[in-house]
């Protein structure tokens, strides 16, 4: 296969074939970066909910692994799926599954019993339910064992939340060295609340506190992490984050789902979010990217403390099952390096690419600089379908001769009745991603849209952005990576010309790089 299909990712992962949504186990072992996610075997529609499995020394060539968890029965009646979850490396053995000194990697993952049954553990599941249960391996993820004897291992949900058990899932485990304990990050979805538990072993979880409902409550919360990172310029300050998925009830102005955090402290019980990040009548909420694909973000195991990368499925549930893709629906976003900033005087999530994507890059950018560009449209030598931006100019105030938007149009068909423009509107102080004539947009009426993230000037006046443009996806990175906007496109093939565009007016000390970007296949 030589993933040139139309609209395939060149430089972003995406199964050989099939359908593929969240990440669920990401870990980094022994030189291995894993990445499990929730795939079905057997089309490109949502079913038959089994993992996935692929490894990547650098996180952008990726090896496609046989299923690592097939769901239960499949192909004929399906018993059990294997929903959302994390994996761990148990180093020191704590599960009592390894043996011959071989260290365990456990996989914590949402059952889902489509029907009512007696398990081999003699738990009774109810139809639908969904519990929380692990799995082993002892070949480094190529195979797994699910702990048939106990699973589920947090059959229900606690007091007072027992009703809950069909909307119960997602665990997202991870080792807390102050307390040596695991805990597990679950959700109750549908009531906006995350449960915590903890566990010596893996297997037998307490509950230990909930977080809940706070900021945006729309649709169900999903896919909840917890991760602990240093304050850059302040390293002695180390604040916990919560990164959770909204499904419906992503930021203003997109449909379907979207992605939120919370900054805070956490004790080992209790996650507390810092008063300015709780807003009042849940009117607000921290976006961790403005666009419409950007969901279910996981963040690695097993990487060193502080550190934390992070990927995301790069689609949406509005449309999920609609996008023009064959045989494979679905990629993941570019791995994001995790910090924490000051900015405006407030804490703030910044994401960067993980620094991999270089290793695909032309080395030869092209260069350009340009004291003024007038109004209208600067054509620029075409640079096909996979290419980096990086894009900066200077901000100013309302003017009468200066522009009230600059932009550059990707993807663009060469009259640009087929452009994707990814740009800032220097009144409203904001970024944004127009995919209205981006190509395909027939397969769901809430695709042609624009999308808009608050970005101010940097200290030195300018802003700046860099774009990753793959054949079918754009992600923008405002500033010092403060805002983030993510959106799948669907051009033709034709479709590989670039301008830039100034509305009303100039636009002041541009520069602008463009790297090419190859296949990582
Ligand atoms: C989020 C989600 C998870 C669930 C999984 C099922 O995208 O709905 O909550 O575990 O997908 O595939």
């Amino acid at each position: 296969l030589g993933y040139t299909e139309p609209y395939r990712p060149q430089y972003h992962f995406s199964p050989k074939e099939n359908w593929m949504n969240d990440p669920s186990g990401l870990l980094y072992h022994d030189g291995t970066y894993h990445l499990f996610f929730q795939y079905n075997p057997g089309g490109i529609q949502w079913g038959n909910m089994s993992w996935g499995h692929a490894t990547s020394s650098d996180l952008i060539h990726w090896d496609e692994r046989p299923v690592a968890l097939l769901a239960r029965g499949y192909p004929d009646t399906v018993t059990e799926m294997y929903f959302t979850g994390s994996a761990v490396a148990d180093v020191n053995n704590t599960s009592g599954f390894g043996v011959d000194g071989k260290v365990p990697l456990v996989a914590m993952y949402t059952s889902m019993y489509p029907v009512a049954q007696d398990l081999p553990s003699g738990k009774h599941v109810r139809a639908e339910q969904q519990s929380q249960s692990i799995a082993y391996s002892l070949d480094e993820g190529e195979t797994w064992t699910t702990y048939d004897a106990e699973n589920p291992v947090i059959h229900n949900p606690p007091s007072p939340y027992e009703d809950e058990f069909i909307n119960f899932r997602d665990p997202f485990v991870f080792w807390h060295d102050d307390t040596q304990k695991w805990i597990s990050v679950t959700v109750v979805a549908a009531i906006h609340k995350i449960l915590l538990f903890s566990s010596d072993n893996l297997k037998e979880w307490s509950f230990i506190s909930e977080f809940g409902p706070y900021n945006a409550v729309g649709g169900v919360w999903e896919c909840a992490n917890l991760f602990q990172m240093p304050i850059k310029g302040d390293p002695s300050t180390k604040k916990w984050v919560l990164v959770l998925g909204l499904n419906p009830g992503g930021p203003p102005g997109t449909v379907g789902s979207g992605t939120q955090y919370f900054i805070g402290d956490f004790d080992g019980t209790t996650f507390k979010a810092d008063p300015d990040n709780i807003y009042p009548d849940n009117k607000s909420a921290n976006w961790m990217d403005f666009g419409p694909d950007f969901y279910a973000a996981a963040s690695y195991n097993g990487l060193p403390d502080g550190e934390v990368i992070q990927i995301a499925w790069m689609n949406n549930w509005q449309y999920g099952g609609l996008i023009p893709t064959s045989p494979w629906r679905s990629a993941m976003s570019v791995p994001r390096h995790l910090s924490l900033k000051t900015v405006n005087e407030k804490v703030t999530l910044l994401q960067q690419p993980q620094q991999s994507w270089r290793t695909v890059a032309d080395r030869n950018p092209s260069k350009h600089s340009w004291k003024s560009i007038s109004e209208g449209a600067t054509s620029l030598d075409s640079p096909g379908k996979a290419f980096k931006i990086d894009l900066s100019f200077a901000d100013h105030d309302s003017d009468d001769s200066l522009a009230s938007t600059f932009a550059i149009a990707v993807r663009a068909s060469s009259d640009f009745k087929q452009e994707t423009l990814i740009g800032y509107n220097f009144t409203s102080k904001e970024v944004f991603v127009d995919r209205q004539h981006s190509g395909d947009v027939s397969f769901d009426k809430t695709f042609a849209s624009l999308y808009h993230a608050p970005l101010s000037a940097s200290a030195d006046k300018r802003i700046n952005l860099q774009v990753f443009v793959d054949w079918s996806s754009v992600e923008v990175l405002g500033g010092q990576g403060e805002v983030s906007l993510t959106a799948q496109i669907f051009p033709e093939e034709s479709a590989t010309q670039a301008q830039l565009v100034s509305t009303d007016g100039a636009t002041q000390d541009v520069r602008l790089q463009i790297t090419g970007m190859s296949s990582s296949h």
